[in-house]
């Protein structure tokens, strides 16, 4: 079964293209466009418009590169949630458009879930992970409990990619800023306190953003922020990630999220991993940021599972909750 999935829960319009092997995913195409704001942060009708621009010629390329045809699509899927209005909106109309006209299935899907699924789907031993989801506007620790995906820890606040980047902003970094806070924070020297809030197994950031943007003002070297604000949210976001998998017993981690592709976070959860004699995974970057690939990959677990879905059903959710998902196709 071949399935194209459309996603546009944010800056991006991904399209991929998937096919299950004897039960794992293989994948065909995976093509990511990505809305740049000239300056400030995204606008979300903005980002719609670019993405109802790129999306028909997204389609047809992705087509070629996974060397398909039309017909050879079995099912359309799109992320119905959570995301921007304007952009779920979108994709989700290429997607009903794409349905009608191949007269051919169509699913919305949870995007946070299809996060956790391109991991268990792609990497061989990853079987039942603890996520920890880091991207611009999420960030969750989730993992399988009882039927549903369930959410053990999140960002009471912003998201950590959102923390990064307007603090990079303030500071006069281009959007993304997380790679080149990275880059800074290699040249860190001294740690600077920054509040480390965490109630319960949630994390709170904007505090922190405030303390940091403070330390700026007040002119202290901006290696040293980078590196302070990195070792904080990170640890935080690693202990928490460590009590989901003490309370759940689990002993694999997976990341996911455009902050995954961060040297220093990564390290700190693999260490951490490895302490507790637990696996870590990390799937490849394209397969982290926002994509099409993951999105076709968890429409074609649901389809096969029995789930059908009409176009009358297929309206977005801008907050479409990880734990509203029935998860029938695990055990
Ligand atoms: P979502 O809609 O799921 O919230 P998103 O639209 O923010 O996702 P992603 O591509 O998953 O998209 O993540 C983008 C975020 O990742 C940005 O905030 C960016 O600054 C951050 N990021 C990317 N690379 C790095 C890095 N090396 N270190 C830290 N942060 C990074
Ligand atoms: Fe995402």
């Amino acid at each position: 079964m071949i399935c194209l999935g459309i996603e546009g829960t944010a800056h991006s319009i991904g399209i991929g293209i998937v096919k299950d092997t004897k039960g794992k995913c293989n994948v065909l195409s995976n093509i990511i466009k990505i809305y740049r704001p000239e300056h400030g942060g995204i606008h979300p009708r903005e980002a719609a418009n670019h993405h109802a621009t790129h999306v028909a010629d997204l389609i047809k390329e992705s087509i070629e590169a996974a060397g398909v045809d039309f017909t050879d699509i079995n099912l359309i899927s799109f992320s119905q949630g959570p995301g921007l209005g304007p952009c779920l909106r979108t994709a989700a109309t290429a997607a009903r458009a794409l349905s009608l006209s191949l007269n051919k299935p169509i699913m919305g899907v949870n995007h946070c879930v299809a996060h956790l699924e391109i991991g268990r789907g792609t990497i061989d031993d990853c079987k039942d992970p603890v996520l920890l989801y880091t991207s611009g506007a999420n960030t969750q620790v989730i993992a399988f409990a009882e039927g549903k995906y369930r959410v053990f820890g999140e960002t009471l606040d912003i998201g950590i990619g959102n923390c990064l980047d307007k603090f990079g902003r303030a500071v006069g970094m281009d959007f993304p800023s997380g790679p080149k806070i990275e880059k800074l924070a290699e040249k860190g020297k001294q740690y600077l306190e920054l509040p480390y809030s965490i109630k319960g197994m949630d994390i709170a950031f904007s505090g922190l953003l405030t303390a940091s943007e403070q330390y700026y003002q007040k002119g202290k070297r901006l290696e040293d922020i980078c590196y302070s604000m990195q070792e904080t949210t990170f640890a935080a976001l690693t202990e928490v990630t460590e009590r989901a998998m003490a309370h759940t017993e689990k002993d694999e981690v997976l990341l996911g999220g455009g902050v995954a592709s961060n040297k220093r976070l990564r390290d700190m959860v693999q260490t951490m991993a490895e302490e507790r004699g637990a696996r870590f995974f990390v799937p490849s970057k394209d397969l982290c940021i926002d994509n099409g690939a993951m999105i076709a990959w968890l429409g074609l677990l649901m389809y096969n599972s029995g789930i059908r879905m009409k176009v009358e059903e297929s309206l977005i959710d801008q907050r479409f909750r990880t734990d509203m998902v029935d998860v029938s196709w695990r055990d």
